[in-house]
């Protein structure tokens, strides 16, 4: 089976977890854990990096740290890994869903744009304005975009509309390390941006995230907070609820190694990119998810829609090619059902039901991406 998508450790990876375990640095204190932080930021471009468990426990953070309560509602789009939403739920915060644009599968920034228009009002209290919804009488205090599939949607017009509403950026960039959006990287256009390693992440420490930053005081606050909020290095005195997120220093080892590939595992995979749409280009009903003006993409996973999906689907899976349909739009999933969903066409429905994920791993040879094309030309034409 060609899987769809597996870590490539071709690199230091042994050598520095054997350090790790020749040291006894493996838990939480160690250099690795500072050098992935630093690797991570200054390759997108961020001032400052925290490490943590994971890109979930990231998204957390990163709306703990701007402030977001029960009493808030955070905007995110209604097509994304249960993650996202998950985070928002954490926290207390109701989630506003926004259906997605039927071409690049990001948030619909006309839909965004109309329910802030139609639903929210402005109100200063203390020197602070900011926008709340007029009906469930919540502020509206966030948006979490997500750079879906590595691709990245228009930025500024995302980011005047947050001015223009008040609302704080919160980016989860989990899946966009290497994209960038007008030469800028994907995870800084926000106060906060979170990037995830999970194992099928184009470069992975098994499991692991970065929260990105150009705020010191942010990135001092996340270090606090994901460290259990211990305020002495000798005695155990805290000063506030925290978390045990560390990212452990094994991992981070593994991090530095998978860092230090990441310029041609990112080049291989906007190969691989390239190869497909040249190979499917015209095959059957193939659609593209399209890449918008000034992005470039990391190629992460490759994904595209087709009305046979799911015969498509049973097929690769059946002729040794790995393949997966697309998230459920998050408000068919009956933890969300209730809350409120943007659209006019539930356009989110219709990527889901068409949309399918073919192998992409950073690894992936010449002979199977060849095999990939051949196994999916011949199901359209049988
Ligand atoms: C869009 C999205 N958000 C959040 C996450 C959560 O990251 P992690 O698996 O590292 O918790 C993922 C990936 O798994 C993701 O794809």
């Amino acid at each position: 089976m060609i899987p769809l998508s597996i870590p490539k450790l071709a690199g230091n990876e042994w050598k520095y977890v054997q350090d790790c375990l020749n040291t006894g640095w493996i838990s939480s204190a160690g250099s690795y854990v500072n050098q992935f932080e630093e690797m991570v930021a200054n390759y997108a471009g961020a001032k400052y990096g925290v490490a943590c468990m994971n890109g979930t426990v990231g998204l957390h953070i990163a709306q703990i740290l701007l402030g977001v309560t029960e009493n808030d509602h955070v905007i995110a789009p209604n097509i994304t890994f249960i993650a996202t939403l998950n985070a928002i739920k954490y926290t207390g915060a109701q989630p506003i869903l926004i259906d997605v644009d039927a071409n690049n599968w990001q948030m619909d920034l006309n839909l965004l744009e109309k329910y802030l228009q139609e639903n929210t009002e402005t109100q200063t209290v203390d020197n602070e304005t900011f926008s709340f919804d007029k009906n469930t009488k919540k502020r509206v205090r966030a948006i979490m975009p997500v750079h879906v599939l590595g691709n990245i949607g228009d930025m500024d017009r995302l980011i005047s509309i947050a001015k223009t509403y008040h609302l704080d950026i919160i980016e989860d960039t989990t899946e966009a390390l290497g994209s960038t959006y007008k030469n800028k990287h994907a995870g800084t256009f926000g106060k906060i941006g979170v990037f995830s390693f999970n194992g099928n992440k184009i470069i992975s420490t098994g499991g692991g995230g970065v929260i990105v930053t150009n705020d010191e005081e942010l990135a001092n606050k996340a270090k606090h907070l994901t460290t259990q909020a211990k305020v002495s290095a000798m005695d155990y005195i805290h000063d506030e609820i925290g978390y045990n997120y560390r990212l452990v220093n094994v991992l981070a080892a593994i991090g530095v190694a998978q860092m230090e590939q990441f310029p041609g595992i990112l080049e291989d995979k906007r190969k691989m990119d390239a190869f497909y749409r040249e190979q499917l280009e015209g095959v059957g009903d193939i659609k593209f998810q399209e890449i918008p003006e000034g992005t470039h993409p990391n190629g992460w996973l490759f994904t595209f829609s087709t009305s046979r999906m799911r015969e498509l689907l049973a097929y690769l899976n059946d002729n040794g090619v790995q393949s997966r349909p697309f998230w459920m739009p998050m408000n068919q999933l009956e933890m969300f059902k209730e809350d409120i969903y943007i659209t006019e066409s539930d356009v989110s429905s219709t990527v889901y039901n068409n949309s399918i994920s073919i192998p992409s791993s950073a690894g992936i040879s010449q002979e199977q991406l060849e095999t990939v094309v051949k196994t999916i030309k011949k199901f359209y034409s049988s």
